[in-house]
């Protein structure tokens, strides 16, 4: 069998390589993607803090544990003295970079979160991300104004029929994509994602996934597993229904096929900030994390939100370092990165994409 091109990667090649099982070939695509990243964006691994800013969320998305569908738990919104507080942290940890992360909460409103930028901005000085979900135009735009730098908004798959079926609308038709490109327009850094092994999602899918990121030019990309939530619907019939209809072409939630989707991001958007995500490290306690590192990922995502508000935050079950402290987070992911002979990011870490078009 002659070798899968691993230069100038077409789409029938990349779901040649998502496919390929043989481990001295997948050997080929894990050193190929390493040494993309070192020489792309070099050694430095850049650390994001995170903050689950509300786990209350109006949309009712087939997949996440906390989706208007999935079974209640306590619903919390932090305040601005809390947010804050732990945006200080990430300051003082010396990551450069805050994600305000949320459900679509409707208490936060426009002009509330506004406010919040602008403190952060103000008093601690770090780049912000924001991901919040769909918004209006008007929402995006006065965040902007305000400050922020970034948005992360995944869109989950590229197939069109799948995505309906597990983004039920809410007011208007749900349309991520469309709302990357008005947020690219409006100046944010853009960051976009999907999840591997979703019930129903095809391995040509996955591969068009893949593409898209490069097609819209994407300045992060985060991919994980697909990882069951207990009472949604994708843990019921429709997730049966969904995973009938891909018969054998159903591409499994496992660590190797979201490792092998990082490779070919890497491969494809050579100069992309590509997390090595929570939820391959929840799939993989042990090597996870690292694993993702070594075959094209340069980013990471410690959490600092407060300890009771982390098991609250449950968007699949099992996430990784939800009862540990920020400062236990910090020092397992630094200690980890050292230990790859990498060195960590100093500074905003903006995607040198961004850095070069504008
Ligand atoms: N499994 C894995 N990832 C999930 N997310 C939401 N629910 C799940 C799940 N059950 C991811 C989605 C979302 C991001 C914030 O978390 O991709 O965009």
């Amino acid at each position: 069998m002659p070798q899968i091109p691993i230069e100038n990667l077409d789409k029938d090649s990349v779901l040649a390589w998502l496919l390929e099982n043989d481990e001295a070939e997948l050997n080929r695509l894990w050193q190929k993607a390493d040494g993309v990243r070192h020489q792309c964006v070099g050694n430095d691994v850049w650390l994001r803090g995170l903050i689950e800013v509300s786990n209350n969320c109006a949309r009712s998305c087939a997949y996440c544990g906390i989706s208007a569908v999935a079974p209640r738990s306590k619903i919390y919104l932090m305040d601005k003295t809390e947010i804050m507080a732990s945006a200080k942290k990430a300051q003082e940890y010396g990551y450069g970079t805050v994600v305000l992360q949320a459900g679509e909460d409707p208490n936060i409103t426009g002009p509330w979160m506004a406010d919040i930028v602008r403190c952060i901005k103000r008093e601690i000085g770090l780049a912000i991300t924001l991901s919040l979900g769909e918004r209006s135009d008007e929402e995006l735009k006065m965040w902007r104004e305000a400050g922020a730098d970034r948005y992360l908004l995944r869109f989950e798959t590229s197939d069109e029929k799948l995505y309906r079926q597990i983004h039920p609308d809410l007011g208007g038709p749900s349309n991520r994509i469309a709302q990357l490109e008005r947020m690219r327009g409006m100046g944010y850094e853009i960051g976009t994602g999907i999840m591997i092994g979703l019930p129903g999602q095809t391995w040509e899918s996955l591969a068009n996934d893949i593409w898209l990121f490069r097609k819209y030019g994407i300045d992060m990309v985060g991919v994980g597993p697909f990882l069951e939530s207990p009472g949604t619907p994708l843990a019921g019939e429709l997730g049966k229904k969904l995973r009938a209809s891909a018969g054998n072409n159903q591409v499994p939630s496992d660590d190797l096929t979201a490792l092998k989707v990082i490779a070919l991001t890497r491969l494809l958007c050579p100069d992309t900030n590509i997390p090595a995500t929570t939820a391959l490290a929840t799939i993989d306690p042990t090597g996870g994390r690292t694993h993702g590192l070594q075959r094209g990922a340069n980013v990471v995502m410690p959490n600092v939100t407060p300890t009771e508000y982390r098991n609250l935050y449950q968007t699949y079950p099992g996430k990784a370092g939800t009862h540990e402290s920020a400062d236990v987070s910090r020092h397992k992911i630094e200690s980890q990165i050292l230990s790859l002979g990498r060195t960590i990011g100093q500074g905003p870490g903006t995607s040198l994409k961004y850095l070069q078009q504008h």
